[in-house]
């Protein structure tokens, strides 16, 4: 078995309903005419979840969500459980994207946390992580990683990585234009991967899915595929644009 390529698009707070229902269509549509290599996942804001899912759960699409409590339920006002997103069959759930590292100020502990209710409930959570252009610039962007995906992630027993994914996101290539070249992201998820080896094993390693998000486009999307340790993208905002993310997918 060989770990699964995948393409996911990550909508943030964009598309009202029926933009949401019109854009999910054409991508519908598109992977109907050209199936796609790799799985196709779509995270929309929360309140479309379930109609995606019970218009489009048919069509070959997956559908997860941006974000999770940690928590199951309980007096948490606004918040979303995993279970909650479980009951509507969504498949996967962001976590720790670095916009919610940065304006809800998450850490890494609570991160975990959310991981841990995403797995208790069967969803595959999506671990984003990246630095930030300063912590490059400064030579620490290993550390950092490595600092992220520990705590994030050596918690768990290895069989919980069946229902984990890895996305490297560094913070510099997020909605600015500037992608990461193919060696530099290439780089860091080789390094991501040896520290699941070392942490694990071997096998559990070569079948994890990393994933590259930062300013994927569809002039840039083959090449990064390209490389032996990216297992596809978690894409932004060419995935709000029905042409784009279906040439982003058709690279993969
Ligand atoms: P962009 O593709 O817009 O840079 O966003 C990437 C991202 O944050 C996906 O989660």
């Amino acid at each position: 078995m060989s770990r699964k390529k995948i393409i996911a698009g990550n909508w943030k707070m964009y598309k009202s309903q029926s933009e949401a229902i019109a854009l999910t269509a054409a991508i519908a549509e598109g992977i109907s005419h050209q199936p796609p290599t790799a799985e196709v996942w779509i995270a929309p804001p929360f309140l479309y979840v379930a109609k995606l899912i019970s218009q489009f759960g048919n069509s070959g699409l997956a559908f997860g969500a941006q974000d999770c409590s940690a928590h199951d339920e309980g007096a948490y006002t606004g918040e979303i459980s995993a279970s909650m997103l479980h009951s509507l069959h969504a498949r996967f759930v962001l976590v720790g994207h670095s916009e919610r590292r940065a304006y809800h100020q998450e850490t890494d502990i609570q991160i975990a946390l959310k991981i841990d209710a995403a797995l208790r409930n069967g969803i595959t959570a999506v671990y984003c992580c990246g630095e930030t252009l300063d912590e490059r610039n400064t030579g620490r962007h290993f550390d950092i990683v490595r600092a992220q995906v520990s705590e994030a992630l050596f918690h768990l027993p290895a069989l919980a990585f069946e229902k984990i994914v890895i996305a490297y996101e560094p913070v510099w290539a997020i909605g600015t234009g500037v992608t990461a070249s193919p060696e530099q992201a290439q780089e860091m998820h080789a390094f991501i991967r040896s520290l699941i080896e070392q942490q694990f094993d071997t096998a559990l390693a070569a079948q994890l899915s990393i994933l590259y998000g930062g300013s994927v486009k569809p002039n840039n999307a083959a090449t990064l595929f390209a490389q032996p340790d990216i297992d596809g993208a978690l894409v932004g905002g060419a995935s709000l644009v029905a042409s784009d993310f279906l040439s982003i997918i058709a690279a993969g």
